[in-house]
C-alpha cells in the first residue's frame, strides 16, 4: 500500500516480506546510489527499506509480470525502476540502464504468496489448477511437459536433488504411468499414493517436496544464482552490502558457496589443505555474521511461510574475486 485504501492489485497481491527487520536493519547502512532487488516480487522489502532510506534509487526485477505490476504499484512516486527480467540477466539490466555500481543488493529466492494461492498459476498442491508453474508465463516450459513428458529417470533425478525427495524412484514411476495427468489436485494424489502409509503423516503434505522439485526445474532456479550472485558483488562499491534469503537446502548450499568464496573462507581449497595462495586477491566481502540467521519463532508462528528461511549477510570490501571490478 501507499497510505492509502489498497489498489485491486494490493489487494490480489499480498506477500508478507520474511525477516523485513533484520533485512533493513542490514541494509540501511549502504552507501546512497542504486540499490538492486533482485526478486522485487510484491515490493515488501523495497518499501521498507526506502521508508529507512528515501534517498536511494531502487531497482527492482523478477521474471513474473504480474510481480512487476504489483512493485510498480506499491512503489509509486519513489523514484523506483521495476524491470520485468530474471536476475540472470542483471548485468545486461544495469548496463541498459547505464548503472555501474551498486551500493546493495537483495535476493530473496522462490515463489511469492500470491503465486501459491492463485491457483491459475498451478504452484499449489492444495487447489486444483492447470500443472502450470511458470513464474514467467512467456516461458515455454511448464510443469504439464516435465510431469507428462520426461522420463522416469529425469523425473526421479530432479525429485532427489531439487525436493530431497526420500521416494523419488518410486513417486516418478507413479507418474509415469499415470499419465495424462491433467491438474495439480490429480498429481498431489497420485504422488499421496506413492509414498509408504506411515510416510504419509509425517513432514506436512507428501507433495510438498514433489511440487518444490518440479517448480525448480521448470522455472531453472538454481543455475542462476551462482552468476547473479557473483555479478551483484562484482559491481558493488566499497561498503556496499548485500542480503540473500534463501528457502531450501539445494538454495542455500549455492549460496553459502559463492559467499565464503568471495569471504576467502573457500572450504573446498581448506579441505584439501591448499595454503591461501600468496597472489590470491583479498576476500571481496566479509559476512556479517560468519554464518547464517533464522526467523524468530514470533514471525514464523505469524507466517508460517518464513519458517525455513536462512538469512545471509555481508560487507563488501575489495574487488570481486571472480569478476573484478564493473
Ligand atoms: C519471495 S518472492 C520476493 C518477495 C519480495 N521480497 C517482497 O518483499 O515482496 C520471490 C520473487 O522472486 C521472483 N523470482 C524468482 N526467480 C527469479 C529470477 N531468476 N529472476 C527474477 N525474479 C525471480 C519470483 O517471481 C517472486 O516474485
Amino acid at each position: 500500500m501507499n497510505g492509502g485504501t489498497p489498489t485491486a492489485i494490493e489487494r490480489r497481491f499480498v506477500h508478507h516480506p520474511v525477516m523485513v527487520t533484520e533485512v533493513v536493519e542490514h541494509l540501511a547502512a549502504v552507501p546512497s546510489g542504486a540499490f538492486l532487488d533482485a526478486t522485487v516480487g510484491g515490493g515488501g522489502h523495497a518499501r521498507a527499506l526506502l521508508n529507512a532510506r528515501p534517498d536511494l534509487s531502487l531497482i527492482g526485477l523478477d521474471r513474473d509480470p504480474s510481480a512487476v505490476e504489483a512493485a510498480t504499484t506499491v512503489l509509486v512516486g519513489r523514484g523506483a525502476k521495476i524491470c520485468h527480467a530474471s536476475f540472470g540477466q542483471l548485468g545486461d539490466v544495469l548496463d541498459s540502464l547505464g548503472i555501474s555500481r551498486i551500493v546493495g543488493s537483495l535476493f530473496d529466492f522462490g515463489v511469492s504468496s500470491p503465486q501459491l494461492d492463485m491457483p491459475e498459476r498451478g504452484f499449489s498442491y492444495r487447489r486444483d489448477g492447470p500443472l502450470d508453474m511458470r513464474m514467467d508465463c512467456a516461458q515455454k516450459l511448464s510443469a504439464d511437459q516435465v510431469v507428462n513428458t520426461w522420463p522416469t529417470d529425469e523425473l526421479a533425478g530432479i525429485l532427489r536433488s531439487y525436493g530431497d525427495e526420500r521416494y523419488a524412484s518410486r513417486i516418478a514411476a507413479a507418474i509415469a504411468s499415470a499419465r495424462p495427468i491433467a491438474s495439480t489436485t490429480a498429481l498431489a494424489e497420485v504422488v499421496r499414493d506413492a509414498v509408504p502409509a506411515p510416510a504419509r503423516r509425517r513432514g506436512g503434505h507428501p507433495a510438498k517436496r514433489t511440487f518444490q522439485a518440479i517448480r525448480i526445474a521448470v522455472n531453472d532456479e538454481l543455475n542462476q544464482i551462482e552468476p547473479a550472485l557473483e555479478t551483484a558483488i562484482g559491481r558493488m562499491a566499497p561498503e556496499g552490502r548485500g542480503v540473500v534469503l534463501s528457502y531450501h537446502s539445494g538454495e542455500d548450499r549455492i549460496v553459502k558457496r559463492v559467499l565464503r568464496r568471495q569471504a576467502g573462507l573457500d572450504d573446498e581449497a581448506r579441505l584439501r589443505g591448499l595454503p591461501r595462495a600468496a597472489t590470491q586477491a583479498p576476500p571481496a566481502i566479509e559476512l556479517v555474521p560468519r554464518g547464517s540467521r533464522r526467523p524468530s519463532p514470533a514471525e514464523v508462528a505469524d507466517n508460517p511461510r518464513a519458517s525455513s528461511a536462512r538469512f545471509r549477510a555481508f560487507v563488501k570490501r575489495n574487488a570481486a574475486i571472480d569478476e573484478g571490478e564493473a
